[in-house]
């Protein structure tokens, strides 16, 4: 066998999260004072039990070997032969044969069968489409082609060809297989290398499982995948490495979201901060505030939301120093960190409401701390970045929150509560006022925060709004590269009005029109003029409908984002 160059990269496809896995059989504290004296004596006997007794499973992480090969494509032997194919790879000569070298060169060996099977099939390159097929004559058992569409510009196919191929692995529970494009010979070095790590990341975070909540659960039998012809050595290989720290940074964050709120409870979720900053404790420190701390910083607007719940709320602020070297920017990330919203005494009712979804609403924090933990495993130096949760819950009852009621932000002032299921503006106000105070030239927050978002871009687009035009061109640069969907929304001042308040400075609601628009003036009331400011609205792309599950969304963009104010600081 020709091979040329090989190069290894390995990365396990399951984070590692001690609270969400490992201890999973055994029953932990509860993580806050316990208030009365029978309660403290009862915990001194028996261990608070996490409600319908459940927890995660820890499930064995599989490691997948990524190599990067420079090898004849007929001569390769494994499970199976993947190829990306665009629309015009498939064109055919006089005879229908192929005229794309790779593909003409397999038939050959296949006595014109991939030709035939792609006409028969109505394969032609389309996104989406793909067909694989049991063969001899090849070192491969199964051959399959891939549609990349007409002529691929965003990452977008490349990340579906790595799925695509994970998926057919997973049917034919392949142990090995490989990936090479139909025309990778006329691609810049830059565009192999940023093509290498759209495939990889597709193909790790579409063979992620989250089983934790299942009693039992196959494991994934593919441990190898080849990429053939997109080169070979130190860059491709430090790529690969960046995939699988990004990758593993999303799937943390996922494991966060699809976790249940009795699960993961905001004490739950600090653990989970707390361990991220001891594993990496190289570069992070980790604080974390309980009711008390945080009513000495006067976050009444945080406080008044958690109010109403028996589990107590827990704000986290992680800090990222660089190994060595000094920092040239600060920056900060604030993330919406409801492990329920049930909506408060305005509770969600009627269809659509998607109350039972809620445990999502902590998806800005799930995208602040998977980052957090790809940058743990990245390293950067010359920035320091803060972590910032104002994690708790919103529920119902003789403690909570009324509509009506008044409070008082950390800044003083004072909002009127006007419906007390517009929660995450009011959590985010006090942790923006904090993040102001760590003396960051930027800010980007993340939030679950509007339905109307939603309702203005769908499922799968995030609601991006801020002052600054350069902190929105850094921003989209990095979304570029990651492939996530973000479309600017105007701060219309104008639209402040219906937030006036006759007893308080302003009221939490507005009315329905431009809900999303009006929820991002309201964080705007908290932040410091001077920070450079954006805010994300990923009420939609949090959750994937079809697959119900969560998407990681945010991660893999802040990293870019972050890395890329690293380089510039240099
Ligand atoms: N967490 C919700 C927003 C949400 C709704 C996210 C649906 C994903 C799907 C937020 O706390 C909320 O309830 N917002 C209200 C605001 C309203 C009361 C002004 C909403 O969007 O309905
Ligand atoms: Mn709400
Ligand atoms: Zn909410």
């Amino acid at each position: 066998m020709a091979a040329i160059a090989t190069i290894f990269v390995c990365f396990t496809t399951s984070s590692s999260s001690p609270f969400l896995a490992r201890f999973a059989s055994r029953f932990h504290f509860a993580a806050f004072p316990l208030r009365s004296p029978a309660r403290k004596l009862m915990s001194q006997t028996l261990p608070r039990a996490t409600l319908g007794l459940t927890h995660p499973s820890n499930i064995e992480t599989p490691k997948i070997c990524f190599a990067a090969k420079d090898v004849d494509v007929t001569e390769w032997n494994g499970d199976i032969l993947a190829v990306g194919v665009t629309e015009k790879d498939l064109a055919r000569d006089a005879n229908s044969r192929f005229e794309n070298v790779i593909l003409s060169k397999i038939d050959a060996k296949l006595g014109g069968l991939l030709a035939q099977a792609s006409s028969e099939e109505d394969f032609s390159g389309k996104v989406g489409q793909s067909t694989v097929l049991r063969i001899t004559g090849l070192g491969s058992k199964r051959v399959g082609l891939i549609g990349l569409g007409q002529s691929p510009s965003t990452p977008a196919p490349f990340k579906g060809l790595g799925e695509a191929v994970v998926a057919a692995a997973k049917s034919s529970q392949a142990n090995s297989v490989a990936v090479v494009l139909a025309s990778s010979e006329g691609l810049s070095a830059q565009s192999k290398l940023s093509t290498a790590y759209a495939i990889a990341s597709g193909a790790v975070l579409g063979l992620f499982e989250d089983n934790r909540y299942k009693s039992e659960a196959k494991k994934p039998a593919l441990q190898s995948i080849d990429i053939i012809g997109l080169g070979t050595g130190p860059e491709l290989e430090k790529k690969l490495k960046y995939a699988g720290d990004v990758s593993s940074g999303i799937i943390f964050g996922r494991e966060l979201v699809n976790s249940p709120a009795n699960v993961l409870t905001p004490g739950v979720l600090a653990e989970e901060a707390a361990n991220i900053a001891s594993t990496y404790s190289d570069v992070f420190t980790a604080k974390i505030l309980n009711a008390e701390q945080c009513a000495e910083l006067k976050m009444g607007s945080y406080l008044g939301v958690a109010a109403a719940s028996a589990n107590p709320p827990h704000f986290i602020h992680l800090c990222y120093k660089p190994l060595s070297g000094p920092v040239n920017v600060k920056l900060a990330l604030v993330g919406k960190g409801l492990t329920f919203d049930s909506g408060g005494y305005n509770i969600k009712t009627g269809p659509g409401c998607s109350i039972e979804l809620m445990k999502f609403d902590m998806g800005g924090s799930a995208a602040v701390l998977g980052t957090a933990k790809a940058l743990g495993l990245i390293k950067p130096p010359g920035v320091e970045v803060h972590f910032i949760v104002a994690a708790c819950e919103n529920m119902i009852s003789g403690t909570g929150m009324r509509p009506g009621d008044v409070v008082t932000a950390s800044n003083g002032k004072t909002i009127e509560v006007n419906n007390t299921d517009a929660e995450g503006r009011l959590t985010l106000a006090d942790a923006l006022v904090y993040a102001c105070n760590q003396g960051v030239a930027k800010i980007i927050d993340l939030a679950t925060l509007t339905g109307a978002c939603v309702v203005a871009l769908g499922p799968s687009i995030a609601g991006v709004f801020t002052p600054s035009d350069d902190l929105a061109k850094e921003v989209f640069e990095a979304s570029d590269v990651s492939g996530e969907k973000l479309w600017r929304l105007p701060l219309e001042e104008s639209y402040w009005e219906t937030m006036k308040s006759v007893v308080a400075d302003m009221v939490n609601t507005g009315g329905r029109q431009g809900g999303a628009i009006i929820a991002a003036l309201f964080l705007k009331q908290f932040v410091n003029e001077k920070v450079q400011w954006m805010h994300i609205d990923m009420a939609g792309p949090v959750w994937n409908d079809k697959k119900r599950s969560a998407t990681g969304f945010g991660i893999a963009t802040l990293v870019e984002w972050v890395l890329k104010n690293a380089s510039n600081a240099k």
